[in-house]
C-alpha cells in the first residue's frame, strides 16, 4: 500500500510550472495549476522527455522534446494512445504531499 510522502514546499513551484522530485526511487513531476496541483511520472512515455520542463496550459503539459500533450488529471495523451501515470497530490500547511499510484506502490514496496 502506498504512503503519503512530503516532497516540497508549495511556494517552490510557480503557477503553471513543473518541478521534478524523487519519491521512493521514482522521478515524479509536480505541477501547479490554477485549480490546484497535479503529479505525474516525469518521463514522457514516447522517448523519456522531461515533462516537468514542458509547457503547462489548460490542465495539460506539452512534452518539450516532441510536443506530445498529456492531460494532467487523467494522464491521457491528447489525440494519441499514450498515457502517463497520475499520482495523488495534496497541499497541507504549505507543504506538498504525494502518494504514488498503486502500480508504483508495488515498486516502492519492492525497493
Ligand atoms: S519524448 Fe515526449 S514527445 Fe517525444
Amino acid at each position: 500500500m502506498s504512503v503519503w510522502t512530503r516532497i516540497a514546499c508549495a511556494e517552490d513551484v510557480p503557477m503553471l510550472e513543473g518541478r521534478s522530485v524523487h519519491v521512493a526511487g521514482h522521478q515524479i513531476a509536480v505541477f501547479r495549476l490554477p485549480g490546484g496541483w497535479a503529479a505525474t511520472d516525469a518521463r514522457c512515455p514516447h522517448k523519456g522527455g522531461p515533462l516537468q520542463d514542458g509547457i503547462v496550459a489548460d490542465s495539460c503539459v506539452t512534452c518539450p522534446l516532441h510536443q506530445r500533450r498529456f492531460d494532467l488529471r487523467s494522464g491521457a495523451q491528447i489525440g494519441g494512445p499514450d498515457t502517463i501515470e497520475v499520482h495523488e497530490i495534496e497541499e497541507r500547511d504549505g507543504a506538498l504531499w504525494v502518494r504514488l499510484a498503486e502500480g508504483r506502490a508495488d515498486l516502492e514496496d519492492a525497493a
